[in-house]
């Protein structure tokens, strides 16, 4: 049988993660387990990057966000789970890379302009920040990854990767394949106050979310502006509750959400309960995995060990061929 072609992809760790996660990344994620040897990984060294003044919280955002993993059904006996700073050998890669890295390729990333102008509070001026797809190159080029998924923001990383994979071919030998994006598909999720959904506004939906919270939130949720009155018509369009619908409610329900929004025909509320039963059962499965993971905190802290030994293996075998490349040791 031919050899899988292997996948990688890491996040930092974030803590809890949310439903916008879960429809894009991790839905990705859980399909391509099936035809790819996947590796995934929490990049604990590039949460430093910019939260290296206080790591108060990293450790517990690993567990956190690694539970979330486990529950919505990424396998450990499909996939390698891993976390970064326990495979030495990246940080072995990365220093190799920067030795062949152009200041010039790292200075014009276009993310790297955007946050140091953006991200208030912290001082990114350092040479680990400069660095960051440098880092990001040697995760997915140790393991001689084929495909990365990741988003759209995340393209220019995987450009400059392929950059540094070939100028490291060119000066040493054909070792690393040029990793191809497998783009994620984001689908237009709104947070509850109608602008993205994202942990910074504070208006997710967590995936760990129980069933009430889930009704909490998103009842007094926003509508169509238009909607003042029982009987005024809507704009399903207009309407972040709408766009929820989008996502997580079937054809038929759609029609008769949309139809009966413009007619004046249903009400918010009920509009809103088909919606979040939907995400309630949605989750309902996910739930019950994650009670169990979380009754066994030691099970997990197993599986990222156990990943990071199928990990070490396949990095030590990189890293062994490059060392005899470069004459490296004695
Ligand atoms: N930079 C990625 C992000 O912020 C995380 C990441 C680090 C990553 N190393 C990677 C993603 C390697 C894919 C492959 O989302
Ligand atoms: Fe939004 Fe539904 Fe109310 Fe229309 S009926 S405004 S789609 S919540």
């Amino acid at each position: 049988m031919a050899q899988k072609k292997r996948v990688l992809s890491g996040m930092r760790p974030s803590g809890s993660l949310h439903i916008g996660h879960l429809s894009g990344v991790l839905e990705n994620w859980k399909t391509l387990q099936n035809d790819y040897d996947c590796f995934f990984f929490i990049a604990d060294w590039h949460a430093l990057t910019s939260e290296y003044a206080d790591t108060s919280n990293i450790r517990e955002s690993i567990i956190d966000m690694v539970i979330d993993w486990l529950s919505v059904g990424i396998d450990p006996e499909e996939s390698t789970i891993f976390l970064q700073s326990s495979i030495l050998e990246h940080a072995e890669l990365h220093l190799l890379f920067s030795m062949i890295t152009p200041l010039s390729w790292l200075e014009r990333n276009p993310t790297y302009k955007e946050q140091l102008k953006e991200v208030k509070g912290r001082d990114l001026s350092t040479y680990g920040f400069l660095g960051y797809p440098v880092l990001q190159a040697s995760d997915i080029l140790i393991y001689k990854a084929n495909s990365v998924p990741i988003g759209v923001d995340q393209l220019p990383h995987l450009e400059l990767t392929r950059e540094i994979a070939r100028r490291f071919n060119y000066l040493y030998g054909e070792v690393f394949p040029l990793p191809e994006a497998l783009l994620t598909q984001n689908p237009k999720l709104p947070g509850l106050d109608g602008r993205k959904m994202s942990k910074s506004y504070d208006n997710v939906i967590l995936i760990s979310d129980h069933p009430q919270v889930i009704d909490k939130k998103i009842r007094p949720m926003v509508t169509c502006p238009h909607r003042i009155r029982r009987n005024d018509p809507g704009h399903p369009d207009h309407c972040p509750v709408y766009s929820l619908h989008q996502v997580y409610s079937s054809k038929d329900e759609l029609d008769y959400t949309a139809k009966g929004c413009k007619t004046a025909d249903i009400g918010c509320i009920e509009c809103k309960s088909i919606l979040i039963n939907n995400i309630q059962t949605l989750l309902e499965p996910v739930h019950e995995r994650r009670r169990k993971y979380e009754k066994k905190t030691k099970r997990v802290r197993e599986i990222i060990e156990d990943g990071a030994k199928r990990a070490e293996r396949v990095a030590q075998e990189t890293i062994k061929e490059i060392r005899e490349l470069l004459k490296l040791g004695l």
